[in-house]
């Protein structure tokens, strides 16, 4: 039997290319090798955004963009985590076996506090029971699906070992193997895409390429690149260009060879190499701009393939609270 795979999706903001290359890629290629589960992790994205209007279209465009990258909702399990309340009744089991000092020590909790006092605000300012509790949520949506490995980046590790900790004191208490233990696979650092300022691309920084931008736009945005003020004739480094990196992401290798080639030669200007990445983006860019456009375009086939994801996804989770609450006693 295949192991399975567990990524969880954040509702937020608009997606672009750093995400691209950085998360969806990266986390579609587990569809080769491991029983593959994806979910929008919507009741998170709650302890932020209180926006009704703003959550719900956030929700869907956040879906129809993986779907439109490659996510097949035939091969994989692709479901709203507010979908199966059994994730919720899972985390209150859970809670029952977190030790509250754990909490406190979460990175997130840990650095909205720092930054309260930092400011010479009460402690706990603007900090909700969501934030606070997040680390058991998450552990709830991955144990509820005995995942084998969870695919996190760095900064995600911390809540894996939590789920870890929670899953064995529970497995401890009972003397059986109630839950299964996840483990993380830390994607090592991919490759930072820069951004419009030569920052690394992201949404705070404001200096993203979006995905799914009118072809006009995407011309725009690329030609606000910034650049150094190397005349026309003078040859050009492809090695120190934001611009030629982000073109290796398009580009074949016989392209980038010749567009480094014209670099190096002098007589292109940055205009020029614009307009070279903005073919190369562009040409990448209309086929999953297209589908994205079409799932947009009938919300109602979008949210039906993802309940056609929760009810594959519902028994699982149901399986697993059924062995926690008979361990526990309560059924
Ligand atoms: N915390 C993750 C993030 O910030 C999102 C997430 C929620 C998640 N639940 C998860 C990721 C479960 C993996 C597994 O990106």
């Amino acid at each position: 039997m295949k192991k399975i795979s567990l990524t969880g999706i954040k509702p937020t903001g608009d997606l672009h290319i750093g995400n691209y290359f950085g998360a969806i890629k990266p986390a579609l290629e587990l569809t080769k090798e491991y029983d593959a589960r994806y979910f929008i992790a919507d009741y998170h994205a709650l302890n932020t955004m209180r926006d009704p209007k703003g959550l719900n279209s956030t929700i869907r465009q956040v879906a129809a963009g993986w779907l439109a990258s490659g996510l097949d909702p035939e091969k994989v399990i692709f479901y709203r985590q507010s979908s199966i309340p059994e994730v919720f009744e899972l985390a209150t089991m859970l809670m029952a076996f977190t030790a509250k000092g754990l909490m406190n020590r979460a990175h997130a909790y840990k650095a909205a506090i720092q930054e309260n006092n930092e400011k010479g605000d009460d402690t706990d300012a603007g900090i909700n029971m969501g934030l606070f509790t997040y680390p058991i949520l998450m552990a709830a949506d991955i144990i509820i699906f005995d995942s084998d490995i969870v695919p996190v980046g760095k900064d995600q590790v911390q809540h894996i070992e939590m789920a870890q900790d929670i899953a064995q004191s529970i497995n401890a208490n009972y003397g059986q193997q109630v839950l299964k233990i996840p483990q993380a696979g830390v994607q090592e650092d991919s490759a930072v895409i820069p951004g419009l300022d030569g920052r690394k691309m992201s949404k705070s920084y404001n200096n993203v390429i979006p995905l799914f931008v009118p072809e006009k736009t995407l011309r725009k945005t690329i030609m606000r690149i910034t650049t150094n003020s190397q005349s026309v004739e003078e040859p050009k480094d492809p090695d120190t260009s934001q611009i030629f990196q982000l073109y290796k992401l398009f580009a074949d290798a016989a392209e980038q060879e010749a567009l480094a080639g014209r670099y190096r030669a002098g007589g292109m200007g940055w205009g020029d190499a614009k307009e070279e990445l903005f073919q190369v983006v562009n040409r990448c860019l209309t086929p999953i701009r297209e589908r994205y456009d079409t799932i947009m375009a009938d919300i109602p086939a979008l949210d039906k393939i993802l309940e056609q994801g929760a009810e594959k996804a519902r028994p699982i989770a149901a399986a697993t609270v059924k062995r926690f609450r008979k361990a526990a006693g309560i059924d």
